[in-house]
């Protein structure tokens, strides 16, 4: 252990998702276990920018392991480089990054572990470069991070999916009408696939898939044809049709991705009765797939990541990011990281078994997609 360890901060950026409590349960108590404090900054990055920090002792950490959401508070409108403050009718700017080094160092922090997605690893990246020994716990429901095969929160979020489609699989039987459930998930599909797959979705459309319209209402006309008089269709949020683009639903001022998605299921649902004349409804899940107790697998992911994200630290290898690949734990440079998501691939191997019992992706049939 470095001489000169003595204490710890750890925050959650971005957006919230089940299993932060666990991360921070494993950080604070492999650090304190090492006789090493441990500071809670709240509210990601404006913890820092404000100067909002608590020390975190066992009472804090004990019994937060199957508790959603994260006791620090989060915050994905708080990159340090590009800080928005309220002013009058708008918003200004302020590049407040030297303000949350001297803070780390007022805090008499040796090394924070910051929990978060691309926008806090990306963030982080600069204050690295300024001195900051920083370590990363990749987060996000979305399962998007670069270099990890896996981020925590994303099986939560499939389950919490995959419920809801269960349920409107009854509803849309007995009303006999195609139900377009839209998902999260930004510029990935991970969610809208593992949880389409998960519940027999019969059409599954993700960003990375532009489907056809046509080849959608075809395929709800079809079922009903064949007697299948009701059909599900799992959509993630940034889908878009061949040629189209992606549905928004707002813009967030002073987030470093300001673009909010919503919208596709709606406009999914009018189209297809257009077409078809079925009787269409839709359902937007929203951030309840960000909320409740992580699954098992969640808690165990986030229990690792906590461990080994300590480790870095401990061993003074700042800089890195703790991944999962292949089954193990590993860390990757966060400077590769930045800025780059984790789509799905065409050849994924659950996308191709999804295809093979004969789910529809929306793609024309001529289509190698
Ligand atoms: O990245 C996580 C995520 O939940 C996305 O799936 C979703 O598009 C976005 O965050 C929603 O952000 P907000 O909490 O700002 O509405």
């Amino acid at each position: 252990m470095s001489k000169s360890l003595q204490r710890i901060g750890v925050l959650t950026g971005g957006g919230d998702c089940p299993g932060l409590n666990a991360v921070i349960r494993a950080v604070a108590k492999t650090a304190l276990q090492d006789g090493v404090e441990v500071m809670g900054v709240e509210d990601g990055y404006f913890g820092l920018i404000e100067n909002r920090l608590l020390r975190l002792d066992w009472t804090h950490v004990s019994n937060i392991l199957t508790l959603g959401g994260t006791i620090l508070g989060s915050c994905n409108r708080s990159d340090p480089a590009a800080y928005s403050v309220p002013d009058g009718d708008g918003w200004v700017v302020k590049d407040v990054r030297d303000q949350v080094v001297a803070h780390y160092h007022q805090a008499g922090l040796d090394a924070l572990v910051v929990i978060g997605g691309d926008g806090t690893m990306s963030g982080s990246v600069d204050l690295i470069d300024r001195g900051m020994h920083i370590v990363g716990v990749p987060k996000t429901i979305d399962n998007d991070l670069w270099a990890t095969d896996v981020t925590f929160g994303h099986d939560t979020a499939v389950s919490t999916a995959t419920d809801a489609l269960d349920k409107i699989h009854t509803t849309a039987s007995s009303h006999h009408r195609v139900m377009v459930v839209e998902l999260m998930g930004r510029y990935a599909g991970w969610i809208a696939l593992h949880a389409g797959i998960a519940s027999g979705a019969d059409i599954i459309l993700i960003p990375e898939i532009p489907f056809d319209l046509q080849v959608v209402a075809d395929r709800c006309q079809e079922r009903s044809r064949h007697g299948k008089r009701f059909t599900i269709i799992a959509v993630g949020e940034g889908a878009k049709s061949i040629g189209g683009d992606v549905v928004v639903d707002r813009h967030v001022e002073g987030s470093p991705d300001p673009i909010r998605l919503g919208g596709v299921a709606a406009y999914l649902a009018h189209e297809i009765e257009e077409r078809t004349s079925l009787e269409c409804r839709h359902v937007v899940l929203g951030h309840v797939q960000r909320g409740g107790t992580p699954t098992a697998f969640d808690r165990v992911l986030a229990t690792q990541f906590g461990h080994a994200a300590y480790e870095l630290v401990r061993n003074n290898r700042f800089g890195r990011m703790v991944v999962q690949r292949g089954g193990q734990i590993d860390s990757v440079a966060m400077s590769d990281v930045a800025n780059k998501i984790r789509t799905v691939p065409l050849d994924d191997p659950a996308l191709l078994a999804a295809r093979a019992v004969g789910t529809c992706f929306g793609a024309p049939r001529s289509s190698a997609h």
